[in-house]
């Protein structure tokens, strides 16, 4: 059996991962370790495109080390890094750049949402180069599969054309990759404001549910969810948006089918419906925050194993950017 290469990067851009990019991707980068050769990154340099508070970065990159290998991401299955550690990132980067188009980068959504939030003449050039170096960092491993949201479907998709042109252009280079977008149970809504997406940047406080929280934080948090007119627990994303949500958490997380739920439900109160939520969620969530504060209690302990995931990374990175350079005409 051959194994398929897997590759993924999450910004460490807070102190905490939230149930969103939980169950939208971590949750499948673990499932994919088994059977797969994955590389997971820890995009440090994509979250310069926002503001950084030099203590507090560095902070958080760990506290993203410790809360992935909490959630099941393990070194020796698979190769956990940080971007900045291997600098073949920045420099296929360059390439991706020079390959990429003024019009076509220009059409990246999530640049134009970050860009419009900010006022235009505010927006970093890099928030606009940004999908070039996730373009790079997909294509120095050959990556065959890449999971994450929704929301980062076009970006692979320019990906994908770049390595389309460069290996037209230039000869035979990349390995074109697949987005691997979960379907299902993918997209969890702020309990707040349950038509919004669960986010840090754009929710409130009280709508995000966040790994390190304290489970108390976490209990209160769901039992005060925004809920909808009717007393019915059923799945109906737009007469019942808070529910529905509810739902999809508790049967991402449980392995129940909404369905199942929605029979046990019947004929109880939202109260009731909340409080197993919160049951759920907070066991769920109690030993990843453990074991992340465990490992975040031994720093030295856990940058050798990033270093040790860069060593891994490097292997693979320079071989493909050597290639890139040959086959671009760069004298050696
Ligand atoms: P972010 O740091 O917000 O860009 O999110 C990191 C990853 O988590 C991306 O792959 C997102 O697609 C995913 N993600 C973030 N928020 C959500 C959400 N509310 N529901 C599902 N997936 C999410
Ligand atoms: N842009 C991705 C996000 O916002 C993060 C990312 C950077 C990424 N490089 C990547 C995701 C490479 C997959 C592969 O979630």
């Amino acid at each position: 059996m051959t194994q398929k290469r897997v590759l993924s990067g999450i910004q460490p851009t807070s102190d905490s991962f939230h149930l969103g990019n939980y169950l939208g991707a971590l949750k499948q980068w673990v499932e994919l370790q088994d059977g797969n050769d994955a590389f997971y990154c820890i995009v440090d340099l994509h979250a310069l495109t926002g503001e950084i508070e030099p203590a507090l970065f560095r902070k958080r990159t760990l506290a993203s080390a410790a809360q992935l290998i909490a959630l099941g991401i393990s070194p020796e299955k698979s190769t956990l890094f940080v971007q900045s550690h291997v600098a073949e990132h920045n420099q296929l980067g360059w390439i991706m750049e020079c390959l990429a188009g003024f019009g076509e980068a220009s059409r990246m959504t999530q640049f134009k949402d970050k860009s419009a939030k900010g006022g235009a003449d505010s927006a970093r050039v890099g928030l606009f180069t940004y999908p070039m170096l996730q373009a790079a960092d997909i294509l120095l491993y050959q990556a065959h599969y890449v999971p994450v949201g929704e929301d980062q479907r076009q970006h692979i998709e320019l990906t994908r054309d770049l390595a389309t042109r460069f290996n037209s252009r230039f000869g035979e280079t990349f390995r074109l990759p697949e987005g691997y977008i979960l379907k299902a149970g993918a997209k969890i809504y702020d309990l707040q404001e349950p038509t919004a997406k669960m986010s840090k940047s754009s929710g409130s406080v009280a709508g995000v549910l966040e790994i390190m929280d304290t489970p108390e934080a976490n209990t209160k948090k769901i039992k005060s969810a925004a809920t909808d007119a009717g007393r019915e627990v059923k799945f109906d994303e737009k007469e019942k948006p808070g529910i529905s949500n509810l739902l999809t958490i508790h049967s991402s997380l449980s392995g129940r089918s909404i369905a199942d739920l929605e029979n046990e439900f019947e004929g109880k109160g939202y109260g009731d419906f909340k409080g197993a939520v919160a049951e759920v969620v907070v066991e769920y969530l109690r030993p990843i925050r453990t074991k992340a504060l465990e490992l975040l209690e031994d720093e030295k302990h856990l940058i050798d194993l990033l270093h040790e995931g860069a060593e891994k990374a490097r292997v693979v990175a320079s071989s493909t950017l050597s290639d890139t350079y040959k086959n671009l005409g760069l004298v050696k």
